[in-house]
């Protein structure tokens, strides 16, 4: 009886995990779709020339790499169809995604430095690009000392036990901070570009189409960062860590961290 009702609340677990994940990968896609749109509809579409069309990689790249890449990355363990099987493969395939992510955001800040460059503007000095400077430079750190303590064969175990509640600590904190840039950087992008009549817009304060396209990409950005955030604090969802599971692939899997 008690084993009958202890497997009832395992499945309603699992089956409340995938329904959360099915959310997180649509709410995702939603992101993605929204932020394409929006510059290719209303900012032009896209180039790498050192014009305005240049800025435009800036968000769908930051969006895509930094919020829905790294958001399915930091997932990605939670999955309990994965927790049977070894965890290497996992771990390669987190350590893939975040490498992907990371890429697309450098290549992100790589057309905003340059479409600054060409026409002369000041770099980093709005709040947006400061928070949006330390993220990425948080998530470079972060990528790197995962990849230095949990898939390098020398690194010893009493490091990795050390590192991981900060890997896993810092992973959530940028998340956040990558939600905090993008939505710094949907508004300010909306001041700049929605001015009214001097550059034959509406003014924002009309909410335009475009405004209605960009603020909903901000409330997308927020709910799939919320979404992730739940999958990640709900300790029932965390993969169970046997003893010796990864031990076959000694020695860059020597524990289970
Ligand atoms: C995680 C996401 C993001 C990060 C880390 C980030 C980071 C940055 C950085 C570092 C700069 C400064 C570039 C320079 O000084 O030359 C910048 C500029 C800019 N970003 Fe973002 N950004 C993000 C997302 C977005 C999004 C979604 C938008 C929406 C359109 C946006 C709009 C802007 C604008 C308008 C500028 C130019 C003005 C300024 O320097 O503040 N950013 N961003």
């Amino acid at each position: 009886m008690i084993i009958l009702a202890d497997c009832s609340t395992r499945m309603r677990s699992i089956v409340s995990f995938y329904f959360c994940y099915l959310l997180c990968l649509c709410l995702g896609i939603a992101c993605v779709v929204f932020v394409s749109i929006w510059n290719s509809q209303w900012r032009g579409g896209f180039a790498w020339d050192g014009s305005a069309l240049q800025f435009n990689w800036h968000p769908v790249l930051m969006v895509t790499g930094l919020v829905v890449l790294y958001g399915n990355g930091a997932v990605l363990y939670r999955i309990p169809l994965t927790w049977g099987q070894n965890k290497l493969p996992w771990k390669l395939l987190h350590a893939g995604v975040m490498l992907l992510a990371l890429l697309c955001s450098i290549l992100g800040l790589c057309a905003v430095f340059d479409f600054h460059h060409t026409n002369s503007t000041p770099n980093l000095y709005s709040l947006h690009s400061w928070i949006g400077i330390c993220t990425t430079a948080l998530f470079t750190t972060q990528w790197v000392m995962g990849l230095a303590g949990f898939l390098l064969p020398w690194s010893p175990m009493s490091f990795r036990k050390l590192l991981k509640p900060a890997h896993v600590w810092m992973g959530g904190c940028i998340l956040i901070l990558s939600i905090v840039s993008c939505i710094s950087g949907i508004n300010e992008k909306l001041f700049f570009a929605l001015k009214g009549t001097t550059n034959g817009t509406m003014p924002y304060g009309n909410l335009p189409p475009e405004a209605l396209v960009a603020n909903s990409l901000g409330v997308l950005i927020v709910a799939f960062g919320l979404v992730v955030l739940k999958i990640l604090s709900n300790q029932k969802w965390q993969r169970p860590e046997p003893q010796s599971e990864d031990l076959g692939y000694s020695p860059l899997l020597q524990d289970d961290s």
